[in-house]
């Protein structure tokens, strides 16, 4: 009987060691005990957004976390209770369609877990979460049944009422062995669990559309702050000088299913890495002010979401507010859209034929807008800018003329808001992207070729020279002149693309003090009230990086003196501060570089809280506009750990009664035996 007890009883050590094997040995406090019985897995989450009338997203079903026993999907073929799906990369779209047709499979799926992918890049078709056509709404065509991204699944803009995580690579090989595990314990009395901790705000408090949730203050816009800066500086205070202008754009915020995972590294980044570079050629030339045309450059945020950064800089220049001063709408005269700059296919084929002719040659696609005469100048520009670049392969084509429209990008706000704008739309590709990954966490530095970035900077930069110069015979060797410094590109890819070195990158560290090392384009949130002026922690860090890097190549004083920190009168003499957040001083350039906040048009901030303004029928694209915003969370986890199943429990209950019943039964005999043995005596 005893020998009984005991058994239960090493039975009961025996568990808990295994629960604990491999782990800590040493166990001094609660806390030792708890970190050695639950692992916590990094992951990236998908969050949950709303729009005007719905949501997207991924959120805990209600207000508890989620625990479920984790098994493969290969494996699920019917689920009878919630469980935890592990997806390897391959099975994202089957399980997602899956998910859309079985509704009892549906509701089984307490949480997934993906694995990341990124050792199949080369093998997979293709991933892309983004719709066929993305964001058709804002098309300045009727044609949007269009697939510019023909392998679009759409899934990141549908709702789902579970969570879904990402997994590093670290916590996918440790869950891997979990799923393993249960798999081959199928029958045995311990299960391996995973506990979510995706409690959204907005499913708490039942706040689904934008405007509810903006109300009960469970949720924020997505938002940031666009940037832009002339060459050379505009003085304000003798405007009637002024020269017509000539904007170049790059976006600078990608989206994704994973929210921290979002970092577009084909579209749009390689688009803003060109930009940049392409500033930094035309600062190193002298004899800018004898430029016929004023160079603007302005890096969007928030395109991804309803073209917010576009249309906030639209709307204020409307406005004539103080984020835009300097800047006259009637001055603009073309508009240069840098979207996209291949990427894996370096070496692109022209058309069907002749294809070993065109090896190792970078082409290069603009797509424009109407025909008048401000195109066809693009147009010659870009040619000339070509002929000049022809024995460095790169060549330029006129994109199909059956193409219904531009291509996605933020040409289209532009376009919609004046219908006369012209602009050329530079890309990689023809008819449809070229870029296997958009929108998702795949579009990473393996997806991209610098020499392709530089090349696009050279057409850049040499075309826009042409333009502002505007003579008819540029000599041949002012052009050559211009010059996009490749080793700038591939630093910039480093900083902007990787966690190594990431934005601890030189180049960075020397402008700003940056938040975190590995970069997520992500937009983020608007947080407290949208200004020109805004305080540093609310602007982004590639968002402050940007700004100091166009403040500091378009500044006249550059070089010059550069000990003069900053001083309260720096602003007042048409100067900003630079590096200010490296060294506390700073350093007082000129420069007209101003951030621009960028968040939908149908909000205002009013008196500490968001207000959605009721559409505009004379704002066309304010009616289409989705609001979009983010819930509110207060913190997300994931771990695994072990449980015993329910069977296990009933088992060490009858044992646990059958223990007490015979120890019950003992006690009596022995002191029957004693009272019999002591009434002998
Ligand atoms: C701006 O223009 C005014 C008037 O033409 C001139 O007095 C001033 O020096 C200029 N400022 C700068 C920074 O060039
Ligand atoms: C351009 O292409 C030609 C022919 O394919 C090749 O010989 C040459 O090396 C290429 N030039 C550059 C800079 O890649
Ligand atoms: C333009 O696109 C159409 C349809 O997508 C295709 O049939 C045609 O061959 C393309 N033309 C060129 C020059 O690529
Ligand atoms: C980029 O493309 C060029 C030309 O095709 C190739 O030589 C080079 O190795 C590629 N670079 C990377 C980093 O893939
Ligand atoms: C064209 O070039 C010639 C010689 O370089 C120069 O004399 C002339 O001024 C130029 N014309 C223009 C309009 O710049
Ligand atoms: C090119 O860029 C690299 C890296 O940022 C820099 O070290 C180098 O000085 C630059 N070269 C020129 C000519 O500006
Ligand atoms: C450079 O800045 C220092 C410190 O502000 C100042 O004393 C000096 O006069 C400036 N030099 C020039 C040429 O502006
Ligand atoms: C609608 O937009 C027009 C033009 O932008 C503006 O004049 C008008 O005041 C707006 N109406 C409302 C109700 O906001
Ligand atoms: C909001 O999101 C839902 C879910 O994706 C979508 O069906 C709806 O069209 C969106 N609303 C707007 C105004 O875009």
């Amino acid at each position: 009987m005893a020998f009984n007890f005991l058994y239960f009883a090493l039975l009961f050590t025996f568990h808990l060691q295994f629960s604990l094997a491999g782990q800590t040995n040493l166990m001094e406090s609660v806390p030792d005990l708890q970190n050695s019985m639950y692992k916590v897995v990094d992951g990236y989450p998908c969050v949950r957004l709303v729009n005007s009338s719905g949501e997207i997203g991924c959120s805990n079903p209600g207000r508890e976390k989620v625990v479920a026993p984790i098994i493969r999907f290969k494996d699920a073929n019917t689920l009878s209770r919630s469980s935890t799906i592990l997806l390897s990369f391959d099975e994202v779209e089957s399980f997602f369609a899956r998910i859309a047709d079985d509704s009892t499979f549906a509701r089984n799926v307490g949480g997934v877990l993906v694995e990341s992918g990124a050792e199949f890049q080369d093998k997979l078709r293709g991933f892309s979460p983004a719709h066929k056509f993305p964001q058709a709404e804002f098309a300045p065509y009727k044609s949007t049944n269009y697939e510019w991204n023909p392998i679009g699944s759409g899934i990141m803009w549908r709702r789902y009422n579970f969570p879904v995580f990402l997994l590093s690579k670290n916590s996918a090989v440790t869950i891997q062995e979990v799923a393993l595990e249960n798999e081959k314990k199928k029958r045995s009395y311990t299960t391996v669990v995973a506990e979510f901790d995706l409690v959204m705000q907005t499913m708490k408090a039942g706040t689904h559309d934008s405007k509810s949730c903006l109300t009960e203050e469970t949720c924020l816009p997505l938002g940031g702050y666009s940037v832009w800066s002339s060459l050379l500086p505009i003085n304000t205070s003798s405007l009637d000088q002024a020269k017509p202008i000539i904007l170049a754009v790059a976006s600078m915020d990608a989206a994704s299913f994973f929210r921290d995972k979002s970092l577009g590294a084909d579209s749009p980044i390689s688009g803003l890495i060109s930009l940049l570079a392409a500033v930094d050629a035309l600062s190193r030339l002298d004899g800018l002010d004898d430029l016929n045309k004023q160079l603007v450059f302005l890096v969007l945020t928030g395109e991804s979401w309803g073209y917010l950064g576009s249309r906030r800089f639209l709307l204020e220049l409307d406005l004539q507010s103080d984020a835009v001063s300097g800047l006259d709408n009637s001055l603009f005269e073309m508009v240069y859209f840098l979207a996209v700059a291949d990427a894996d296919a370096e070496v692109v084929e022209v058309g069907s034929v002749g294809k070993g002719f065109n090896q190792g040659v970078t082409n290069f696609y603009a797509h424009t807008t109407g025909v008048s005469s401000a195109t066809k100048k693009l147009w010659d520009a870009l040619k000339h800018a070509e002929d000049s670049l022809k024995s460095e392969n790169v060549t330029i084509s006129s994109a199909n003329a059956s193409n219904p429209g531009i291509p996605p990008s933020s040409l289209m706000t532009f376009v919609k808001k004046n219908s006369l704008t012209s602009g050329v739309v530079l890309e990689d590709f023809d008819t449809v992207f070229s870029n296997k990954f958009y929108d998702s966490h795949l579009d990473d530095i393996s997806n991209i070729n610098s020499s392709s970035i530089a090349a696009a900077a050279s057409l850049l930069v040499r075309s826009l020279y042409v333009l502002a110069s505007d003579t008819k015979n540029l000599s041949t060797s002012a052009l050559a002149a211009v010059n996009v410094n490749v080793s700038l590109v591939e630093e910039l890819m480093g900083c902007l693309l990787s966690c190594e070195p990431g934005l601890s990158c030189e180049l960075v560290k020397n402008y700003i003090a940056p938040s975190s090392t590995c970069p997520s384009h992500y937009v983020g949130v608007v947080l407290d009230e949208p200004s020109s002026t805004p305080p540093l922690e609310y602007v982004s860090d590639v968002s402050r990086f940007v700004w100091n890097f166009l403040a500091d190549r378009t500044s006249v004083l550059k070089g010059q003196n550069t000990s003069s920190a900053c001083s309260q009168d720096c602003s007042s003499e048409g100067g900003v501060c630079i590096r200010a957040e490296t060294d506390g001083k700073g350093v007082c350039v000129v420069s007209t570089t101003r951030y621009v906040p960028a968040y939908s048009t149908r909000l205002q901030f009013h008196s500490g809280t968001w207000i959605v303004l009721p559409p505009n029928s004379s704002d066309l694209m304010g009616l289409v506009d989705p609001v979009w915003t983010e819930s509110n969370w207060n913190a997300i986890g994931l771990r695994v750990y072990i449980v015993q199943s329910a069977a296990y429990d009933c088992l060490v209950l009858l044992g646990g009664i059958a223990v007490t019943a015979l120890a019950y039964l003992a006690i009596v005999i022995t002191r029957a035996t004693i009272a019999k043995i002591l009434k002998q005596d």
